[in-house]
């Protein structure tokens, strides 16, 4: 009997990314989704890719009542990866309480369920943004967490605590919080990938809408940071590495390999780069020139950060392997298939 799988938020970005390495490891899986940033021809093209349509529930998970129902219904799942979240930073300013229930309160609902219905294992989507600009880099693990920059951040970093004494009050639970720096890419099949609701906020859908003819111009965001280009600096993550190390981590759990009940790691390649040098790269790897023009930072921006991955590299195996180019030609490629450009 193949191990059974909840993935929340499985038909977004990275779950739907995450769900394909699953089924394609042996797992099986169920999704649950309120499709509030996502759309359910995911499903279809998870199947293109796996030959498995997964099983789908669409509900909001900050509805306990439905929550506890579903999982009355669902006693054989295994372990939980739990994406299903609000993400944009920029919405999070503008709109503190939908964010602070609906990334607060999901957790809360999945966790009471872990012990009602004795569920031992849980994966976490963190990010990054917890250390918000570090003193130090690269940052590891114990580099510590800073105040957050906006309510999304903070609800990750509350998040984070909220698990941890989960776990510290309930010692048949395990889990590893995953702290992702800058996803990017899409499945080499083109069949999944980033979708953003209206006018993409992060860099790399921005670019490749430019290079698509969406938006006429990207801007590049201040070039007067104490960087080697001027430009910010990110570790930016192909997303079918990061979707890989969900399953090693899930892996970990099964087979009770975790050193300790709560753990946390980086997942990043461990190397920065700056604005420039992905417009540069981009430019390179599709032999598009984008038109970009450099405008001042955008609030709320840190000047750089780039992950050790030591620890994820070491305790879990697992190594960012996607070069770059083949990332960012990957991420075209999708915007390609979407808009119907050959
Ligand atoms: P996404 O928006 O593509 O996927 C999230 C999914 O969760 C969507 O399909 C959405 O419909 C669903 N969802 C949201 N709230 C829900 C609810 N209450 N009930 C049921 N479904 C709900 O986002 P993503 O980029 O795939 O991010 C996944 C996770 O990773 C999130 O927790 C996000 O905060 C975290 N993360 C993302 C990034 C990034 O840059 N993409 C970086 C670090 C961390
Ligand atoms: C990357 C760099 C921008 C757009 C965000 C969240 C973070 C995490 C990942 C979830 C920055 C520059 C961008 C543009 C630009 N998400 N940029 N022109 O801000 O590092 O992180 O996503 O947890 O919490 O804050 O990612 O892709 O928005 O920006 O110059 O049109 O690209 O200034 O330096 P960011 P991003």
């Amino acid at each position: 009997m193949k191990n059974k799988i909840l993935v929340t938020g499985g038909t977004g970005y990275i779950g739907s990314h995450t769900v394909v390495e699953l089924q394609e490891t042996g797992y099986d899986v169920v999704i649950v989704d309120n499709l509030s940033n996502s759309g359910i021809d995911v499903l279809d093209n998870i199947k293109k890719i796996t030959g498995i349509k997964p099983e789908f529930e669409k509900f909001d998970l900050a509805d306990q009542r439905k929550t506890d129902e579903f999982f009355g219904r669902h006693k054989d799942i295994k372990a939980i990866i739990h994406f299903a979240a609000s993400k944009a930073v920029g919405e999070s300013v503008e709109k503190p309480l939908l964010y602070y229930r609906n990334n607060l309160v999901s957790l809360m609902n999945i966790l009471e369920c872990h012990i009602k219905y004795n569920i031992p294992n849980i994966v976490f989507s963190s990010s990054c943004t917890v250390y918000g600009q570090p003193d130090q880099l690269p940052v590891t693990e114990k580099t510590p967490r800073k105040d957050a920059e906006s309510p999304y951040g903070n609800t990750k970093r509350v998040n984070e605590d909220i698990l941890q004494d989960t776990i510290a009050a309930n010692s048949e639970i395990r889990g590893i919080a995953l702290r992702y720096f800058n996803p990017i890419g899409a499945h080499s099949s083109a069949l999944i990938g980033e979708l953003p609701l209206g006018v993409p906020q992060n860099l790399v859908p921005f670019v490749t809408q430019t290079a698509a003819g969406i938006r006429e111009q990207l801007s590049v965001f201040g070039d007067d940071y104490n960087t080697r280009d001027g430009s910010a600096i990110r570790d930016y993550i192909n997303v079918v590495d990061l979707a890989k190390a969900h399953v090693v981590a899930i892996d970990r759990l099964l087979k009770g390999k975790n050193k300790l009940n709560y753990e946390i790691f980086n997942l990043g390649t461990g190397d920065g780069l700056s604005v420039l040098e992905i417009v540069k790269s981009f430019e390179k790897a599709t032999n598009i020139k984008l038109n970009y023009k450099i405008v001042g930072r955008r609030a709320g921006d840190i000047e750089q950060i780039w992950a050790d991955t030591t620890y994820a590299n070491e305790e879990l195996g697992w190594k960012a392997e996607k070069e770059l180019d083949e990332t960012l030609l990957s991420a075209w490629n999708w915007e390609k298939n979407i808009r119907g450009i050959q």
